[in-house]
């Protein structure tokens, strides 16, 4: 059984977390392959809630092998915490493995993400000042901190010397910050290293270990397809590609390891920070409308990394079939299904039209027609009533189900499995559900 990737088909928060912890069970590891602590994703279990920037999704079955990939960009910090967090709720967290050869987000990154963001001031990108761009952009400058360099004095010194040389002048107004001390970020981030070296492991090998034995290896992707560093709605964009084909560089196999790939989208659509969204749902007066607000309001539309309010759009189909490709989608979640309810009627973006007149079916490559472009709807029947209990496709209403058909029509994939509510039990297989390998 080859390994299933999971993915972002819209802007992030699609509820990535939700299906991966569902899939979780039956699988025997789960990789992240991308991102950083950017990413914050939900698990809501039993009632409890768990949000997770750094570990991955799989990690509340006990020992599952959890594995934070090469790909990933780690603060060190975060990582830390995320793991005594886990410790002080029980969580066993003995299945967790971290790459050597992930690279480390740094204090300066933090630094140079915020002031970045600053310097660009209306034009910011609306990052979440994790350090996440300056981290991958030191990876590409072969100026990078990987986990292994901090269990090395000697090395872990002249390597943090060494990148924070070209940045003096960028550095310059932090220059009395105790963070960015030499000697201080030596000593703090060997402390961590020895925290987390019971964790650092050859992670490819684990992965190509199950893949031998054909288990299920689940790569977890954090933030989305509109997100990728190469494909999405550049530069309003993450600094990692977040499509289904990074899984094999981030995880370290190749892609016939890669079986299936599913893409999750919420039924309607949601961006944080600035960048073009052809189908957000904006008043004449350019703020959110009233359905906008119902949306926000009922499918509690916060970022649960940054707390920033998320911007709501329609389901956005041209989006959606792009995103189809990019991954080479063969399954679709759909989660949030119960937030539309009582929004009548509801809406789908089926192209987009420039304000010249031009209309495109597909998604446009170029940027001035992106930031420009409208959606063009079709409008579909509105479904009322509590869907949050209903189990099988049966149960929900006929324009729920007809909206859930439309979806998979216009993306040209099927939809598997449709989310009714944030708890792990409350979701509709549509079909059989998927024969996974545990070890
Ligand atoms: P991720 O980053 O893709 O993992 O998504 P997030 O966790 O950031 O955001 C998704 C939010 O929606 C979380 O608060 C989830 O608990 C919640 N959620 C997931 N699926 C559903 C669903 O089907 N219905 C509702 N109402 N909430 C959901
Ligand atoms: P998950 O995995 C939603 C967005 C930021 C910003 C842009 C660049 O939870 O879906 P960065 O800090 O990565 O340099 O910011 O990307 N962004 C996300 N939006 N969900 C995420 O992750 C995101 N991770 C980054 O808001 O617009
Ligand atoms: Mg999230």
């Amino acid at each position: 059984m080859p390994g299933i990737a999971i993915v972002g088909a819209q802007w992030g928060d699609e509820g990535k977390g939700k299906i991966v912890d569902l899939l979780a069970e039956r699988a025997a590891m789960v990789v992240r392959f991308q991102g950083g602590n950017n990413a914050g994703h939900t698990i809501v279990r039993d009632g409890e809630k768990f949000a997770f920037h750094l570990i991955p999704s799989g990690i509340l079955y006990s020992g599952k092998l959890c594995v934070i990939g090469n790909g990933v960009v780690i603060d060190p910090k975060v990582l830390t915490d995320e793991i005594e967090g886990l410790k002080r709720r029980g969580i066993d967290i003995s299945g967790l493995k971290v790459s050597a050869n992930a690279h480390v987000i740094m204090p300066y990154h933090v630094k140079l993400d915020h002031a970045g963001e600053a310097k660009l001031g209306k034009l910011e990108i609306g990052t979440t000042k994790r350090g996440i761009g300056p981290c991958y952009a030191d990876k590409a400058l072969r100026l990078g901190i990987r986990v292994q360099d901090l269990l090395d004095p000697k090395i872990l010194r002249k390597k943090i010397m060494a990148a924070m040389e070209p940045k003096r002048e960028l550095l310059r107004p932090f220059a009395k910050d105790r963070d960015l001390d030499l000697h201080a970020m030596t000593e703090e981030c060997l402390t961590y290293g020895h925290r987390l070296e019971p964790h650092i492991a050859d992670t490819a090998r684990l992965c190509w270990d199950a893949l031998d034995r054909e288990e299920t290896v689940l790569f977890e992707g954090a933030q989305a397809a509109m997100l990728d560093l190469d494909h999405g709605t550049y530069p309003f964009v993450t600094s990692s590609n977040p499509i289904a084909g990074a899984a094999c560089v981030g995880a370290g196999v190749g892609p016939a390891s890669i079986g299936e790939v599913w893409g999750v989208a919420k039924a309607y659509a949601t961006r944080v920070g600035a960048g073009p969204f052809p189908s957000e749902m904006l008043g004449a007066d350019g703020e959110p409308d009233e359905v906008a607000k119902q949306v926000a309001e009922a499918g509690a539309e916060f970022g649960t990394t940054t707390g920033r309010p998320r911007r709501c759009g329609w389901l956005d189909a041209v989006g959606l079939r792009y995103a189809a490709r990019l991954n080479g989608m063969t399954s679709l979640a759909i989660t949030k299904l119960d937030v539309l309810s009582g929004i009548d009627p509801l809406r789908i973006a089926t192209s987009y039209r420039h304000p010249e007149g031009a209309r495109f079916d597909e998604f446009p490559y170029h940027q001035s027609i992106l930031h420009t472009a409208e959606a063009v709807y079709e409008e579909l029947p509105g479904f009322e009533g509590d869907i949050t209990r209903a189990r099988s496709v049966a149960e929900l209403p006929r324009a729920a189900r007809d909206y859930v058909d439309a979806i998979a029509e216009y993306s040209g994939v099927d939809v598997r499995l449709v989310g009714v509510g944030p708890s792990r039990d409350q979701v509709i297989w549509t079909g059989a559900e998927p024969e996974l390998r545990a070890a």
